[in-house]
């Protein structure tokens, strides 16, 4: 089924770019969701394809010759690294699993970035056996950990992970660049330059490079703008007292995305053009040969391409609300219930009541925090059996999701050109209970 330029876009900062509003239902990817919840079940989750590429194309566009590696915490499968590979994206992965996978996946060693705050034995030496290209050294006791298990004759390529000391991102739990959270090495107080300084004397290891991660669901360039400030002096130190020039510096991820209607998408041309010009003077006022980019979305890569679709179990009105409650829940979307996200929602499948009233969205597990999004408006004969449909959930959903109260978790969808197909399957009640292994 192809989609006709006469039917009107939604939203097309919130919803994927393929959806289109087709009579009273919605179509993404060239199928209504409908149709799609009917064929797979509810919760469901969709992932436009071509969204998700032609967003990494805008980024290779805007960003050539920078290294682009999407942070496979956001969302991770089989098929969207294939997607990747051929879109010439690398990975940042930060456990042995998401590394597995993607190796899995055929995901070349050398574009896969370890991270992490604390990382296993298990977890360097798979990293070595697969060969990755950068692990980001967070602390001083891994640096003389990994080079003891770099082989004979080999050298490790590794960055170190720094503190700037500034503080980005939409929420307190989110924010990596202070100086009071777990991450990184403390550039004012000494510990970064002491960790590069132990890291060049490591002859297994090769430092390339600076890494720091501002934080996540970040709308301005403002605090990347600061973030180059301090850490070109930083190198421009490094060069000076101890003749230490890095060639690359690698500035994370944290590019924010629409959640809601009138919520603005950090502009990444405009992040482009910005990082690079001050990268530019920056450099060229220390003397220093300017590095090469980094960055690590993840967000920004997979978020705007999702769609969740819920079907309404239950309307209730009580003194202070009316409760929409769907068979999802926080389980499948923490996002609310951790860090107070909000979100759209939109009855699909059939033309509501033209009137419209407030409701809050709630899911179907054990706790009254289960909500998934207060205070929205949905048309006012809203019933269950009703669809309904939150844009943005390609990103730190799924991969966050819980099977809370024994129930399994949601299948991914990917839909594109009037074609479906599943990328990971609904969980069942048979996968939960292959876990109990004892009477
Ligand atoms: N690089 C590093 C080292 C990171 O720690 C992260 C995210 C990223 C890149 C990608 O950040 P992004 O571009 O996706 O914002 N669960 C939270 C977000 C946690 C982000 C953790 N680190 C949420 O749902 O908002």
């Amino acid at each position: 089924m192809s989609i006709s330029l006469a039917e009107p876009i939604l939203d097309a900062g919130v919803w994927p770019r393929s959806t289109r509003a087709r009579g009273a239902d919605l179509a993404v990817g060239g199928l209504p969701a409908a149709e799609l919840a009917e064929r797979f079940g509810t919760p469901l989750y969709l992932l436009d394809e071509q969204h998700v590429r032609d967003t990494c194309r805008a980024y290779r566009r805007a960003l050539p010759g920078v290294e682009i590696a999407y942070a496979a915490k956001a969302f991770l499968c089989r098929g969207v690294v294939a997607w990747l590979r051929e879109e010439g994206f690398g990975l940042d992965v930060c456990s042995a699993g998401e590394l597995e996978l993607a190796a899995l996946a055929g995901m070349p060693g050398e574009r896969i970035i370890l991270h992490g705050n604390a990382k296993s034995g298990d977890e360097l030496r798979a990293a070595l056996r697969l060969g990755v290209g950068r692990i980001v050294l967070d602390n001083p006791v891994e640096i003389a950990r990994l080079a003891a298990l770099v082989a004979p004759r080999q050298r490790q390529r590794v960055m170190v992970r720094v503190v700037p000391g500034i503080e980005a991102g939409a929420h307190h739990a989110i924010r990596t660049g202070g100086e009071d959270q777990k991450f990184g090495l403390s550039i004012a107080r000494g510990d970064a330059e002491d960790a590069v300084l132990r890291a060049v004397a490591q002859p297994h290891l090769e430092l390339t490079g600076l890494h720091c991660h501002l934080g996540s669901q970040i709308g301005s360039v403002r605090p990347w703008l600061a973030a180059i400030g301090t850490l070109t002096a930083f190198l421009a130190g490094l060069r000076d007292r101890h003749g230490i020039v890095l060639p690359e510096l690698n500035l994370g991820g944290g590019h924010g995305i629409a959640y809601r209607s009138g919520e603005h998408p950090l502009d990444i041309e405009s992040f482009a053009t910005d990082v690079r010009r001050r990268l530019a003077r920056q450099c060229a006022l220390y003397e220093l040969p300017v590095p090469r980019l980094i960055v690590e979305p993840g967000r920004a890569i997979t978020g705007p391409a999702g769609v969740a679709l819920y079907r309404v179990l239950v309307v209730k009105r009580t003194a202070h609300r009316v409760f929409v409650a769907v068979d999802g829940g926080m389980a499948d979307n923490p996002r609310p219930a951790l860090y107070g996200a909000r979100t759209t929602v939109r009855l699909v499948g059939r033309a509501g009541a033209p009137g419209t009233r407030r409701v809050t969205v709630v899911g179907r597990y054990c706790e009254s925090g289960d909500v998934l999004a207060a205070d929205v408006e949905l048309p006012e004969d809203v019933r269950p059996g009703d669809l309904l449909a939150m844009p943005a959930a390609g990103a730190y959903q799924q991969s966050m999701a819980s099977t809370y109260n024994l129930v399994g978790r949601p299948p991914v969808v990917a839909v594109r050109d009037g074609r479906a197909r599943v990328l990971l399957r609904r969980e069942g009640i048979a996968d939960l209970l292959a876990r109990d292994v004892a009477e």
